[in-house]
């Protein structure tokens, strides 16, 4: 096996690298002047299980890169090649919410399936579209970050209330709830843009001798978590401390939600970002092993 790093994808390549006990390269990258970019692999693939590594976030820039990296793989013979992505791109675009608008999260789906045998990713926003095998055709693993929130909460939060800013939350929010023995709570929100949020209660429950829990799969601009932070201290609901499962936010946003008054605000490690504390390379690296595994047994 080896594992190939996508721009940007370094520390997540070497983490997998290290927990597969195989060998780590780098893509080299070249930008020509007319900005195309050229793509070379400068170590021995042929015969190998090739896995690029890197999360989709700042997606349009990493797409090609990736597609072309995956097809010279295959070219210059790789056994098979996977992609472990984190967080995968353009999952919340799945539905026509003005008439016009692309469906993306289909059209990406088949991009990259054209080029990857596998794919590994950690909760992809799966909403309207219930499970990555309705669009992506490939052998997918998707690693859940819920067991690794609830042991860090056990571990540091003595009496969590988990509270999700939306109904979409409520798959991660009720589960963790579940894996940390706390009761959990979802809040209404209505997004008039794209940083035009709007949060209120949605239920009478009340925890309030324990710690709110804010959790979300994304925080992206960071105005979800803000505007479920002010509202829970408006309410007198207590100052929470707020987590996501993929950090796209920037410090900007960590500085607003940090004076709102949440108490602090942490990601697990699917983007590299200053929030992170949660560490997913063994669970990616266990989903690897699998799918590896999977295939020697079809090819016997
Ligand atoms: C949306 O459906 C997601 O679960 C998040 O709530 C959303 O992506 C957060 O976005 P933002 O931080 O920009 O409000």
């Amino acid at each position: 096996m080896l594992v190939l790093a996508l721009p940007g994808g370094e520390p997540l390549a070497a983490g997998l690298a290290s927990q597969l006990r195989c060998d780590c390269a780098s893509l080299q990258l070249h930008r020509f002047p007319d900005g195309e970019t050229g793509v070379r692999i400068d170590v021995a693939v042929k015969g190998r299980c090739v896995v690029l590594a890197g999360s989709l976030d700042q997606p349009d820039g990493k797409t090609l890169p990736l597609i072309f990296a995956a097809d010279a793989a295959r070219e210059l013979g790789a056994l098979q090649v996977g992609l472990v992505a984190p967080y995968l791109a353009y999952m919340r675009q799945d539905k026509r919410f003005k008439p016009g608008e692309a469906l993306s999260s289909r059209s990406y789906a088949r991009l990259l399936s054209a080029s990857l045998d596998f794919l590994v990713t950690v909760d992809p926003h799966l909403h309207r579209i219930h499970s990555l095998v309705e669009i992506y055709p490939i052998r997918t693993r998707v690693v859940a970050a819920a067991p690794l929130i609830a042991r860090w909460l056990r571990s540091h939060v003595e009496a969590p209330w988990l509270i999700g800013p939306d109904r979409e939350s409520e798959q991660w929010v009720a589960e963790v709830a579940g894996l940390a023995g706390a009761p959990w709570t979802v809040l209404a929100k209505t997004r008039r843009g794209d940083r035009d949020v709007g949060i209120r209660l949605a239920s009478r429950e009340r925890w309030p001798d324990r710690t709110p829990v804010l959790l979300d799969d994304i925080i992206s601009t960071g105005h979800t978590m803000l505007a479920a932070t002010q509202l829970l201290k408006r309410t007198g609901l207590g100052a929470p401390l707020c987590i996501g499962v993929h950090a796209l936010f920037d410090a900007e946003a960590q500085q607003q939600l940090l004076e709102a008054g949440a108490t602090r605000v942490l990601s697990c490690d699917t983007i590299t970002h200053p929030s992170n504390a949660i560490r997913m390379a063994p669970l990616l690296a266990r989903a690897v092993r699998e799918l590896n595994a999977d295939d020697k047994e079809s090819r016997k």
